[in-house]
């Protein structure tokens, strides 16, 4: 089987109808195409389908309650709507499309909804005499509204003996829409193409001795989604990469350094043939003065001192090129007054454009999976919320193409 979802994380909820019995085969379709599914069922889903078989077909616990403590004390709402890239309601009942509608919260399918940023597709399943109905009607042109995807409904002989359009659409015709939606690029997705990018992700590692060195917890995740995104968004992708242990990104070049002058001299050469440059790099300010040649002895001191000296500041040095500078975009890692610290590093790098990120939550930043920035420009400001790195690299992407294009046009 084509691996068409391969890594999608797709949270499917079960509302209550007849076809809830079909969505058993839905998750399996697209577990077998390499999605990973978790399944919420409401409680009337639960009078047509068991927990138990959710459970089985999907590999995943399945969650049913919005106030259960034990459920969220596992993934709660809000960790499950934003662990999902794709969120499929099938079936979606009159009723849950009349909530959705509404914007209401009062379960945890609808509340999942409202604090998702993931796709929302809905296959609406009902009797075909309320499908016609002008209130649904009415509802699902709201949804359509609102950006969710409607697939279906099917038409044919329904379980109440009536024939008309209102039955789900079958399983594998869900997952082809999926698929087809994932295989599309819409047009702003394009917008990178024929732009050189370098992107500069991970630690810098810094000798003491033959086998100690200074340095920090990146892990490098934020700047190789960056550089992933970018290069599914068209650009040339150069990536300075520090000792990460991280894939290289489809279509991306990658360069391993070890230290920050490493990083330093791989950096200014690859600036030079680069539209845009991202420091998203955490290089160590400093290193050893001299690296000592023998792993240094322990001695009879308590307290042991060691020289160091300030590495070169390579976005500094980029921004500051005089000729084919790139546009320049830093990150500021900060743990107090983020804002002023990062408006400060703007400046005093020269830089066009910075990612002020607050690395004091352990929830986000240094080697999680999440992240949240504000992003700040001599003429602006944008706050992007706690995400996934992957969903937070195309926001930030976004932001930085439109600002490089307004001063390319200027
Ligand atoms: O790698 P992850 O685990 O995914 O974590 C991501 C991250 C938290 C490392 C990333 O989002 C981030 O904030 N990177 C910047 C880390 C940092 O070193 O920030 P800083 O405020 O110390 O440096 C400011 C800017 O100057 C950065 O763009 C940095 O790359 C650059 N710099 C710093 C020192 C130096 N000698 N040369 C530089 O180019």
């Amino acid at each position: 089987m084509q691996q068409t979802l391969a890594n999608k994380r797709i949270l499917l909820a079960v509302s209550g109808g007849i076809a809830a019995y079909k969505s058993a085969d839905l998750t399996r379709r697209l577990a077998e195409r390499g999605a990973e599914v978790r399944v919420i069922l409401t409680d009337s889903a639960q009078q047509f389908i068991t927990p138990l078989t959710m459970q089985a077909v999907s590999g995943n616990p399945v969650s049913t309650s919005l106030l259960d403590p034990s459920a969220e004390a596992a993934m709660g709402h809000i960790e499950l709507a934003k662990w999902a890239d794709i969120f499929i309601i099938a079936p979606a009942t009159a009723n849950v499309i009349a909530k959705l509608a509404q914007g209401m919260a009062d379960d945890l399918l609808t509340t999942c909804v409202l604090a998702t940023t993931a796709n929302v597709f809905v296959a609406p399943a009902m009797n075909q005499q309320m499908y016609k109905n002008i209130a649904t009607r009415k509802n699902i042109a709201t949804l359509k509204e609102h950006n969710f995807h409607i697939i279906g409904p099917a038409s044919g002989e329904q379980a109440c003996g009536d024939v008309g359009l209102g039955r789900m659409e079958e399983p594998l015709n869900i997952v082809a829409a999926i698929e087809q939606f994932m295989a599309a690029k819409p047009a702003y997705q394009q917008h990178w193409q024929g732009i050189s990018l370098t992107i500069t992700a991970g630690p810098t590692r810094e000798a003491i001795d033959p086998v100690r060195y200074i340095s920090n917890h990146s892990s490098g995740k934020m700047g190789f989604a960056l550089a992933a995104i970018a290069a599914q968004q068209g650009a040339t992708v150069t990536l300075i990469a520090g000792p990460v242990s991280l894939a290289t990104p489809a279509g991306v070049k990658r360069i391993d350094v070890i230290s920050a002058e490493q990083m330093h001299q791989a950096a200014i050469a690859a600036a030079q043939n680069s539209q845009v440059f991202i420091g998203c790099a955490a290089v160590a300010d400093y290193r050893m003065a001299k690296v000592a040649e023998q792993k240094l002895k322990k001695t009879g001191n308590d307290d042991l001192n060691l020289q160091l000296v300030k590495n070169p500041d390579i976005i500094a040095s980029v921004a500051s090129l005089s000729q084919q500078r790139p546009f320049t975009v830093g990150f500021a890692a900060e743990t107090h007054n983020l804002l002023d610290y990062a408006r400060g590093k703007l400046a005093s790098k020269k830089l066009d454009m910075i990612c002020a990120n607050d690395v004091s939550d352990p929830e986000q930043g240094f080697n999680s999976d999440q992240n949240a920035v504000t992003l700040i420009w001599p003429q602006g400001e944008q706050a992007l919320p706690a995400q996934s790195k992957t969903a937070l690299a195309q926001q930030i992407l976004h932001h930085v193409l439109q600002q490089f294009t307004l001063q390319t046009k200027a």
